[in-house]
């Protein structure tokens, strides 16, 4: 598409208020969220008139099995209609970079297809994962932004680059209604995984805890280091067992390597040191903590069977409360159209 075409196409769409949702800050203040997702959660079809005659578009890079269901769901029990588009299947395949000769196998550029995708809906939700092959690409979030620039409609993530907002929401509504103290201890620990996996998760969750109210605390072997903007002052232990100890809450997660000491080492595995396994010793040192993770995990890489299934593992609800994160998200966005 010409320049003047995707001008005069944003135009037509700019009277509308634009809303993202790409990390913590957009949800304001997080006490009022976390008591609007509790009032969904007792009645999650309370505002299903909103959605009527809206649509959802729903863009997948990358798989899903939570992020893909539980937003259709969402957008559902909104009142809306819902298209869901997995990129590399079934659609054309598209070119990213601006600039270049496309005599290859990428038949469309993204530059058009994003309006093109924005002509059909009121709002679109965006999967596009790190792609490892230039960090500041990745924590720029190129792809992402360029929905936001060119689609002329509310983008919201569904784990893009550096951050999945749906997911640390859902974790801290899980925590708020399973903490046992006013303020408890939450640990993010790394663990050991076979291929290297982007960021997303851990610095979502640190950027959620850094804005809560709990003591929370960050542990993983050395070069892990996770990029300072998302660290923010959270206390970073090297010692995993000193980081467990008293925990309320052990929340794993494997990550590559951030690239924040060693730019070199960006996306890549460092370590599958499997000490770092979340076992039944781990949570003896803790203080009867709940396991959590976003799933999908790896069993007997990043935690053993008789942790996932115990009384104390809060994998599924944490997954249930997906539904209830992206129904406020899109609840919002709504609102705002
Ligand atoms: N936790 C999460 O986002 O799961 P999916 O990758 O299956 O969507």
């Amino acid at each position: 598409m010409q320049e003047e075409g995707r001008r005069r196409l944003l135009e037509d769409n700019l009277e509308k208020l634009m809303r993202t949702y790409t990390n913590v800050f957009d949800l304001g203040n997080l006490d009022e969220a976390l008591k609007e997702a509790f009032e969904i959660k007792k009645d999650r079809y309370k505002y299903e008139a909103l959605g009527r005659h809206k649509t959802c578009l729903l863009i997948f890079f990358n798989n899903s099995l939570r992020t893909r269901l539980s937003t259709q769901k969402a957008a559902r029990n909104l009142g809306m209609d819902v298209i869901v588009l997995d990129v590399n299947q079934g659609a054309w395949k598209l070119e990213t970079e601006r600039g270049v000769v496309m005599d290859g196998d990428k038949s469309e550029h993204l530059l058009e297809a994003i309006p093109v995708m924005g002509c059909y809906c009121d709002m679109i939700g965006v999967r596009s994962f790190a792609r490892f092959e230039n960090r500041e690409e990745d924590y720029t979030e190129k792809i992402l932004n360029q929905f936001v620039q060119y689609s002329g409609r509310p983008v919201f993530s569904m784990e893009a680059a550096t951050c999945h907002p749906l997911q640390a929401f859902a974790d801290l509504i899980t925590i708020e209604e399973y903490k046992r103290a006013k303020r408890p201890k939450v640990v993010l620990t790394w663990a050991p995984h076979p291929r290297a996996l982007p960021q997303a998760v851990p610095n979502s969750f640190a950027d959620f805890m850094n804005e809560a109210d709990v003591d929370f605390v960050i542990t993983q072997p050395e070069g892990y280091e996770l990029d300072p903007k998302f660290v923010r002052g959270a206390r970073v232990e090297y010692d995993q067992r000193k980081a467990f100890e008293g925990a309320d809450f052990i929340y794993a997660k494997n990550w590559s390597c951030p690239g924040v000491t060693n730019p070199a080492d960006y996306g890549r595995v460092l370590s599958k040191d499997m000490r770092w396994c979340v076992d039944s010793g781990h949570m003896s040192w803790t203080n009867n903590a709940f396991f959590m993770h976003c799933l999908p995990v790896r069993r007997g890489m990043i935690v053993t069977d008789d942790v996932i299934e115990a009384p104390t593992s809060l994998v599924i609800p944490e997954a249930a409360n997906r539904e209830i994160s992206a129904t406020l998200v899109l609840k919002r966005i709504l609102e705002d159209l």
